[in-house]
């Protein structure tokens, strides 16, 4: 198997199904404008794949769960938005492109993110994008996991702390909490929807739980790195955006070395977490190498 094809192929489906997704506009259409600006501009697609690829560890087929995939894409474009916004991080780069806000305005940019927010759950409930080999009873589980993932007990709740640290001096305790909840959240959700969807049992699912909990504080782990060591250019957002806003960070409590050695060792466990996995875990066992390599 080749990553950069897997990914690839991958990341076509979801991208495919994203574009047609919005249909009629019953809504202005600045709106939907707003929407898909933001959706359509690209990104790396990790959850989703991480979704699908968890689904195929499991013996599942692709093609069956794109919708349920790319459920998480607008959850995670919404958080995107907020993020960036001048009451948040203040950023004007996204994916590459002059943010949200920057180009649609600061109402319309909140607006745009409760629009797709709430829209990954109309596509969840609707029957019409459940592939008939998709159980119900596991269709409502994906939503309350996703909404927990996603809420004030996951992602929200780590935003919150996130900006309530800003100008901190850090610690081990919070900076744990911050990453976990506002990053390693939705990821881990991503790779046990996969799970859920192709009804694995509660031993394959803690397994799939523990890989994306790891993979997931990694993810964001190098996140912060690369706030300092990569390129503007290549991350399609401003490098040093953390630094401005004085983050609590993993290289500011540890250093640059440091940080690189505990995402090395999240790594690590995150394989260890899928050693009674057969070869159809191996596109998650090499995403789990390439977040720690990437370079945007
Ligand atoms: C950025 O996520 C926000 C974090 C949680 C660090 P990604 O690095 O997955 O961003 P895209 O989707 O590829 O743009
Ligand atoms: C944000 O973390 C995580 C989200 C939930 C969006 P960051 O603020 O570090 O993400 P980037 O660096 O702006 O993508
Ligand atoms: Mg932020
Ligand atoms: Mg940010
Ligand atoms: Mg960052």
């Amino acid at each position: 198997m080749e990553l950069k094809t897997y990914l690839k192929e991958k990341r076509e489906l979801v991208e495919s199904f994203l574009g047609s997704y919005f249909g009629p506009e019953d809504a202005p259409r600045v709106l939907f404008d707003s929407m898909g600006y933001s959706v359509q501009a690209g990104g790396k697609r990790i959850r989703p794949i991480l979704c699908i690829a968890a689904y195929e560890a499991c013996g599942g087929k692709a093609d069956n769960i794109v919708p349920q995939a790319a459920s998480i894409e607008l959850i995670h474009t919404y958080s995107l938005i907020h993020d960036d916004l001048p009451a948040m991080d203040n950023d004007d780069l996204r994916r590459g492109k002059p943010t949200n806000h920057k180009v649609f305005g600061e109402g319309m940019a909140i607006l745009a993110g409760d629009g797709l927010l709430t829209e990954a759950f109309v596509l969840l409930a609707d029957p019409r994008y459940r592939h008939s080999s998709l159980s119900a009873s596991a269709v409502i589980k994906i939503i309350y996991e996703l909404a927990f993932a996603a809420g004030a007990h996951g992602m929200v709740g780590g935003q919150a702390q996130d900006l309530l640290s800003e100008d901190a001096e850090p610690d081990a305790e919070t900076l744990s909490f911050i990453h976990r909840h506002k990053t390693a959240a939705l990821l881990s959700l991503s790779v046990r929807m996969g799970g859920i969807l192709s009804g694995a049992d509660k031993a394959i699912l803690d397994k799939l739980n523990l890989y994306g909990e790891k993979i997931g504080l990694a993810f964001q782990v190098v996140d912060d790195i690369l706030d300092i060591e990569g390129e503007t250019e290549v991350l399609g957002k401003p490098k040093g955006s953390d630094e401005k806003k004085k983050k609590m960070t993993y290289p500011r409590l540890y250093g640059i070395e440091e940080s690189r050695k505990i995402a090395k060792e999240l790594i690590d466990s995150a394989l260890d977490a899928l050693s009674a996995f057969d070869e159809k875990a191996d596109p998650l066992r090499a995403i789990a190498g390439y977040l720690y390599e990437r370079k945007n």
